[in-house]
């Protein structure tokens, strides 16, 4: 039987934190590691322009997503990982889409209606600010997604219509040259899958309360003390369920591990004594991994050769869609 093609991007503008960590770095590695599926995971740094003109942010944000995934563990022999930029045939792909797509379909997408909004809440021209890179956001990501025919694609909630968006634009190609592309489908994680951050909102650079992932131990020790709590004394049972040491601890913890702590809320374990044990925790299984991160990033030509035997595979793959497409749309050699 044929491999499901799972593939997934991450924006490269930030410094990956727990969150993602939890949210999307672990679980897309640990299903990659099944037999019958096919990984492609990239570095979306095309999207990173839409928002971020500053190029050494692009710049660094792309080093440290890619040395991340690379220590926690994923197997670039069996995984595709590469760079949206490394790969042409995404760009021409781009444009074949963008040609089928109606613009009242763009129109539609939540992040352009959002800056709209909030230009007319300002009193500003309701286009202030807004680039055509924002507009046709979800063409791009539609091509991300079309040039390999992926079948699934691991995304937050904010990215599902994003997704539905590439069904869209897929059936619209298929219907005007053909059967060329698969329906992709949105795969979002379980609730589980949302780690909270200090304040108790969803862990997230624009709430600004998130806990690196890879920086010092100090500094996870420092995160981990920053985390909110109430007042209650050591000795007063305390609510787990209403705790965010709790919540985090358990996207860490194994079940019997959760279960003691648990109990050790109901018996009034101080608050210092569980942001302890949280921070033990986390530490074992990120110690080894951000060794192996401070090694990669002291080492940008190793990462680099890996992404560059990534972007072979993956275009080796993206070519020979490519040249269908175009012999579908009338770009055909003249002989
Ligand atoms: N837009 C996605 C995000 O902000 C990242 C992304 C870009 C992506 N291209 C993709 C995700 C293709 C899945 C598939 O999270």
């Amino acid at each position: 039987m044929a491999k499901e093609i799972v593939l997934t991007g991450v924006t490269t503008t930030g410094t990956p934190h727990l969150g993602n960590y939890v949210g999307a770095i672990r679980p897309a590695i640990e299903a990659s590691r099944q037999e019958n599926t096919e990984s492609y995971f990239f570095l979306a740094d095309y999207h990173a322009l839409i928002k971020c003109q500053d190029p050494e942010r692009v710049q660094q944000s792309r080093l440290e997503i890619a040395a991340t995934w690379l220590a926690c563990g994923l197997d670039t022999n069996k995984a595709t990982f590469y760079r949206q930029s490394d790969i042409p045939e995404i760009a021409e792909l781009n444009w074949l889409l963008t040609c089928v797509t109606a613009k009242g379909l763009m129109n539609r997408a939540h992040a352009y209606k959002g800056a709209v909004d909030e230009n007319l809440a300002n009193d500003q021209d309701q286009d202030f600010g807004i680039t055509m890179g924002l507009f046709c956001y979800p063409v791009l990501m539609a091509a991300d997604i079309l040039a390999f025919n992926a079948h699934k694609v691991p995304v937050g909630r904010d990215q599902i219509q994003h997704i539905e968006m590439a069904r869209d634009i897929a059936g619209r190609f298929n219907h005007l040259f053909g059967q060329h592309f698969v329906l992709p489908e949105a795969v979002v994680g379980e609730e589980g899958s949302i780690l909270k951050g200090l304040d108790g909102r969803k862990m997230s650079k624009s709430y600004n309360n998130t806990i690196p992932l890879f920086d010092t131990e100090k500094k996870l020790k420092k995160g981990v003390n920053k985390i909110k709590t109430n007042l209650l004394e050591p000795g007063e049972p305390k609510d787990p369920d209403d705790s965010i040491v709790f919540d985090i601890y358990k996207s860490f913890a194994t079940a019997e591990q959760t279960e003691q702590m648990r109990q050790s809320f109901k018996d009034g374990i101080a608050w210092g004594e569980a942001k302890k044990e949280l921070f033990t925790l986390i530490n074992d299984q990120l110690s080894e991994p951000r060794e192996k991160y401070l090694e990669l990033m002291a080492n940008p030509s190793h990462v680099e050769e890996i992404l560059q035997a990534g972007a072979e595979k993956a275009r080796a793959r993206a070519r020979s869609l490519i040249s269908d497409l175009r012999n579908a749309v009338g770009l055909v050699n003249f002989k």
